[in-house]
């Protein structure tokens, strides 16, 4: 690298092409750095933040689906501070400390009845591979050994863990670390744009969701499956809500077979949808509750499984261990954030914030079906994604040669250049999607659509 005097580089950036001289980045494309650096994003305030030349983007996707509250709370900095001063860390390996104590009870008030029992971990990956681990012990501890299998939905993404990679259903990231970890089976999700059966009945379609997981737990043998891994509204693939009695009709499922239902909320806990839990939002009650990015609005990392008090009963006989554990699981300081933000949360009423104003963010990006490139806007609170298509009459798709150039060619740099921080993905069709703070509202719903509206027109040109 070069730099000149003011420390900027030959790209004008202070960082330049030496921010991957050292730095590996995550599910990126690392040989392609050193002729364009990646960006470099320095400050955050509100739902904005800003690069290492001073330019500002709207964060669309609260960095990663995290930032509930916005950027630059200092109260939350402030709960970060006092903690680390206090007792920056202690372990909750058979030792307790009052962040993590007090957290726990308000998770578990927060909770749907009779999930109280709080196991912290570091992050989403992490609470999935715990609730796993939790599932198969359970059920060798109530006689049923053989129940160890797991079954989640097509395209679902729930961690990179080698467990949490099982579960997942996106072929592409599992291939370079197979053989992964054995019993895990899919069934179709909950997307209704593209079902090729019932698409025009929702409670039909939802029916046959979840009887797709009865039958699957008849082909595996009810005495071998332990768990279900769903997310309320699943993210990969792009936003699919749960169509109407479709958590309904799974509980009876799992309650018929003696299966765990593992609502995983890593994205839609926390004021995504609306509620501090996403079951809440669709009324179903699961077995165990997976979460973690927007417990501390990203001030620092935590995730969490929360299990009923039927999953926890075995484990509180006798000597009985759960053999499982993390150095960093309930952070002291992580924990003391987590509150602070909830207390946040409840003071500026986020959760009814959303719910005012989920209508509105659905109704500004439907604007953008004008365009023949949008297929379908889908999502629920302030979780949603565009579906690209070749032809909005047809839903025809784009091939793997034409989302390349599309996505990574073209629209993931050209938003970004004008102004909009969200995600362009094709784990599975092509989606944008949006998740922005909580602290959102109308003036930054018009900002967004402008944004994709001015890009998608120019993709028109050249698609
Ligand atoms: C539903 C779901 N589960 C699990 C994870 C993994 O969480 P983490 O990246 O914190 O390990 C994610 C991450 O996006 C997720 O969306």
């Amino acid at each position: 690298m070069t730099t000149t005097e003011q420390g900027i580089t030959d790209d004008g950036s202070p960082f330049g092409a030496d921010a991957t001289d050292n730095l590996w980045l995550h599910f990126s494309r690392m040989g392609s750095y050193r002729s364009a650096p990646p960006p470099v994003i320095v400050r955050g305030e509100g739902a904005n933040i800003y690069d290492d030349k001073g330019k500002r983007y709207l964060d669309g996707l609260a960095g990663l689906f995290v930032v509930q509250a916005g950027h630059g709370r200092r109260v939350l900095a402030q709960a970060a501070a006092e903690q680390a001063e206090k007792l920056a860390y202690f372990p909750i390996w058979s030792y307790a400390h009052p962040a993590a104590i007090e957290l726990s009870h308000r998770l578990a008030a927060a909770a749907p009845p009779g999930l109280n029992r709080v196991f912290f971990t570091t992050g989403g990956g992490e609470a999935v591979e715990t609730a796993w681990k939790a599932a198969k012990q359970y059920f060798k501890l109530t006689g049923k050994p053989m129940k160890t299998k797991v079954i989640s939905r097509a395209v679902a993404y729930h961690g990179t863990t080698q467990g949490a990679l099982s579960i997942t259903s996106v072929p592409a990231m599992k291939a370079a670390f197979e053989p992964l970890v054995p019993g895990t089976f899919r069934v179709p999700n909950t997307n209704i744009y593209r079902t090729p059966v019932f698409g025009d009945d929702p409670k039909a379609f939802g029916r046959w969701c979840a009887d797709q997981i009865e039958q699957q737990i008849i082909f595996e043998g009810p005495d071998t499956v332990a768990a279900v891994f769903l997310e309320p509204v699943q993210n990969a693939g792009g936003c699919f809500p749960p169509p109407p009695g479709y958590f309904d009709r799974v509980r009876e499922i799992c309650d018929q077979y003696d299966v765990l239902l593992v609502s995983d909320e890593v994205i839609c806990a926390f004021g995504r949808l609306g509620t501090t839990f996403g079951c809440q939002k669709f009324g179903y009650v699961p077995d165990m509750i997976t979460c973690a990015k927007g417990m501390t609005s990203g001030y620092s990392p935590i995730g969490a499984m929360i299990a009923s008090d039927k999953v926890m009963e075995p484990f509180l006989q006798g000597t009985t261990t759960f053999p499982h554990g993390y150095t960093f699981g309930g952070h002291p300081v992580s924990a003391a954030v987590g509150l602070a933000n909830l207390d946040l949360m409840e003071e500026e009423g986020l959760n009814q914030h959303v719910l005012e104003n989920e209508g509105t963010f659905r109704r500004t990006l439907e604007k953008l079906l004008d365009l023949p490139i949008v297929g379908d806007v889908r999502g629920d609170g302030y979780f949603y994604a565009i579906e690209l298509v070749k032809d909005q009459a047809t839903k025809e798709q784009f091939d793997a040669a034409e989302r390349e150039r599309l996505l990574r060619g073209f629209l993931s740099p050209a938003i970004f250049e004008a102004g909009l921080y969200c995600r362009s993905d094709d784990r599975g069709d092509p989606v944008i999607q949006l998740a922005p703070p909580l602290t959102c509202g109308p003036a930054e719903f018009d900002e967004m659509e402008q944004i994709l509206r001015s890009v998608l027109t120019d993709a028109l040109a050249k698609f």
